[in-house]
């Protein structure tokens, strides 16, 4: 169970993080912060490309910076936006491939909570490691 310490802390560190994110074409700037098993956090912005599909998503950024680092377990992940915005599906499959039980935290930029959902409400029936015998 999370702690009210530690939502803040998500969305405080996710809403830092958007600070960096690189979004001249969509203007739309994500924030987020992945907290793993072992307790340490780690934060990405989207970063977006000329080549418009070679962008990434900040939720993706934060995890891959943690998977990179040799953190596979993720209690928690908040992402923030301007306006609340939910993440998108191909984040939401990334994260499942690390469990379904990840705490998924939506706030907008003044740090308001929007949603808290747990990654298997948001992505029902996931495709995962199982379904390939791992
Ligand atoms: N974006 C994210 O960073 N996370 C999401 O979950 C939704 C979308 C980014 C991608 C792109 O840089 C911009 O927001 C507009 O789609």
């Amino acid at each position: 169970m999370l702690t009210n310490e530690i939502r803040a802390r998500l969305i405080q560190l996710a809403g830092e993080a958007r600070q960096w994110a690189y979004a001249p074409y969509s203007n739309y700037r994500v924030g987020a912060a992945a907290l793993t098993s072992s307790g340490r956090f780690f934060t990405g912005c989207n970063v977006e490309n000329a080549s418009y599909p070679n962008g990434l998503c900040a939720e993706r950024v934060a995890v891959f910076k943690a998977v990179s680092e040799g953190e596979r377990e993720f209690l928690a992940i908040a992402v923030v936006t301007g306006n609340g915005g939910t993440p998108c599906g191909a984040c939401r499959q990334v994260l499942a491939e690390f469990g379904l039980d990840t705490m998924v935290l939506i706030a907008d930029a003044e740090g308001n909570l929007k949603q808290e959902a747990r990654l298997s409400e948001l992505l029902p029936g996931a495709f995962g490691p199982g379904d390939l015998g791992k």
